[in-house]
């Protein structure tokens, strides 16, 4: 992270005087009293990166910024990516994703159905992301939680023996996983093109994967994109994959966040997989979504 800032604009700029809480054992700190819609200076994008690499999920309360502000933020922490599915790039902002199960005219103005499995973002391209930044737009009146499972807990608590198992081993991760198994559920999802199916071509990375950061390690398989384990057999790599899934989503690794107006929430990328629980249909539920570019995982 250290030299993504390096390469980002530097922000002399004043303080804000802002506090950081934790929100439970498992993951996930508030931040109140910072506003990004202000300057924020270098000595306090620092102290938000010292945050991030201790509780994964941060979670800035009372954001009222634009969408040209959510992208400048996010760039502080490195270069953007746009998402493969570009029909739901926010008009004028193309590094801005709509979230969101709201139809005009009938026709889906958003990815409605992001987050349906537990994933870590663009963990199917070759730089996955480093992080995601999610502000809300428009909420539910009931339902519309995300959760997020802290994927070194889930490492750290594995049995032993599987621990050494998995050591080495690495998985394939493709986007194609379930796409028309969610399109079939969900009509309105577009048809990939030649060229978006070329996009996202399969990768491999490690099963465990070490935080470029922090050091520790984390599980980095998900049930939506991980397809198999390279070199075992069919069977076995499913039944592998079956246990992590299941075991890396344990209910006492997971933080459930549940959305306040204007809440913009910051994960990272290689420290959780996220799931969005769902939202009842006739309720609208609308959020801008950034994604920063990470590393090849290692
Ligand atoms: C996502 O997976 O990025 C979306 C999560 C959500 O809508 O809660």
């Amino acid at each position: 992270m250290e030299a993504t800032l390096d390469q980002a604009s530097r922000h002399d700029t004043a303080r804000q005087s802002f506090e950081i809480h934790p929100l439970g054992p498992v993951l996930g700190a508030e931040v109140t009293g910072l506003d990004l819609a202000k300057p924020v200076s270098d000595a306090d994008v620092q102290r938000i990166r010292q945050a991030y690499r201790d509780h994964h999920v941060l979670v800035f309360r009372s954001q009222r910024i634009s969408p040209a502000q959510q992208v400048a933020f996010s760039r502080r922490f490195g270069p953007l990516q746009k998402h493969v599915l570009h029909q739901f790039a926010l008009a004028g902002h193309p590094e801005v994703m709509i979230i969101s199960n709201i139809r005009e005219n009938g026709a889906p103005i958003g990815l409605g159905d992001a987050g349906h499995y537990w994933h870590s973002d663009l963990s199917y391209a070759e730089k996955p992301s480093l992080g995601s930044l999610l502000h809300a737009q428009e909420l539910p009146s009931e339902g519309g939680d995300t959760l997020f499972a802290n994927q070194h807990a889930a490492y750290e608590a594995l049995p032993e023996p599987l621990r050494q198992r998995l050591a080495g081993l690495q998985a394939e991760h493709s986007y194609l996983a379930k796409y028309e198994e969610l399109r079939a559920r969900n009509p309105w999802r577009p048809a990939l093109s030649q060229e978006q199916i070329e996009q996202v071509r399969p990768v491999v990375h490690p099963v465990v994967r070490t935080h470029p950061e922090t050091g520790r390690k984390a599980l980095f398989v998900s049930e939506h994109f991980t397809t198999r384990i390279v070199g075992l057999s069919d069977g076995e790599s499913r039944a592998l994959l079956e246990e992590l899934f299941a075991f890396s989503t344990r209910p006492e690794f997971v933080y459930r966040h549940v959305w306040r107006p204007h809440d913009m929430v910051f994960w990272d990328n290689r420290s959780v997989l996220h799931l969005a629980a769902g939202t009842p249909d006739h309720l609208r539920r609308k959020l801008y979504r950034t994604t920063i570019e990470g590393d090849t995982p290692f």
